[in-house]
């Protein structure tokens, strides 16, 4: 084969390994409204969607290239003052509904995937390291191997400490922080002597709190047990808030 044929086979190869995709879809079974957000990791480029609403009762879909790395999460009491766009909870600072690659503020329930490459081992879960504001779930679709559900359903913002609420202009508990963000004390953030590992830095009745309203969630960041999920075979994922 001369270099032009290599070339060209080489760059069908590209085109339908980067063709597959994997589908996202949300569903919002909140009784309010939410506007997703979507982050790509690794300075990759971002997905068509970064942000939109997501009325009580919608659903809607994004396509994830493979591989692809990334974080979901919802946001809340979100309104347009004066052409700037803000948002009570998981605001993302960008002033629009896209968040263009702009991360959430905490506190937020994320959602974190990794799609594997050529339908490998994918890796998901809900994390409530960043805090709580909003219930959810993921779930694949097809796809071999465990492929469970991960899912934090509880309102954890009903049952948050008074020391970790976060209040709305109508004094309601919004979101719950994580302790890290409360006291910003290395046993909490797993920082300076307390970084390294669950031995290094054990749950605390902080964290402890999170594990016990959503086991399946990650409690803080050296949470060690099963909150990683996985599933091959390139299933779609369908993420639902407040499943
Ligand atoms: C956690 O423990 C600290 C003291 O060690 C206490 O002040 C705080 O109220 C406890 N919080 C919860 C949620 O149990
Ligand atoms: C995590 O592991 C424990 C003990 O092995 C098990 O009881 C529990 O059901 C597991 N949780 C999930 C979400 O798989």
């Amino acid at each position: 084969m001369n270099t032009q044929v290599v070339l060209s086979l080489t760059l069908v190869f590209f085109f339908f390994s980067g063709s597959q995709a994997a589908t996202i879809t949300f569903n919002n079974k909140c009784s309010y409204t939410v506007w997703p957000a979507t982050l790509t990791g690794d300075q990759k480029p971002q997905l068509s969607k970064t942000g939109f609403e997501l009325t009580n009762g919608a659903s809607s879909t994004v396509d994830v290239p493979s591989p692809w790395s990334g974080r979901f999460w919802a946001r809340t009491g979100c309104s347009n003052n004066g052409g700037k766009f803000t948002c009570a909870t998981g605001d993302c600072g960008s002033g629009q509904v896209a968040c263009n690659g702009a991360g959430g503020t905490p506190p937020a329930t994320l959602v974190e995937l990794t799609v594997a490459a050529n339908k490998g081992q994918d890796f998901y879960d809900v994390s409530n390291v960043d805090g709580f504001n909003v219930p959810v779930s993921i779930a694949p679709q097809g796809g071999t191997g465990d492929c469970k559900p991960s899912s934090c359903p509880a309102n954890i913002n009903a049952a948050c400490p008074a020391d970790l609420q976060m209040k709305g202009s109508d004094g309601k508990v919004i979101a719950c922080k994580s302790a890290c963000l409360a006291f910003n004390k290395p046993e909490y953030c797993c920082t300076g002597s307390f970084a390294g590992g669950p031995d290094k830095c054990p749950p605390t009745n902080y964290s402890q709190f999170f594990e016990k309203q959503c086991p399946d969630a990650y409690s803080y960041a050296y949470d060690d047990k099963n909150s990683t999920f996985t599933c091959s075979g390139g299933p779609n994922y369908v993420i639902t808030f407040c499943p």
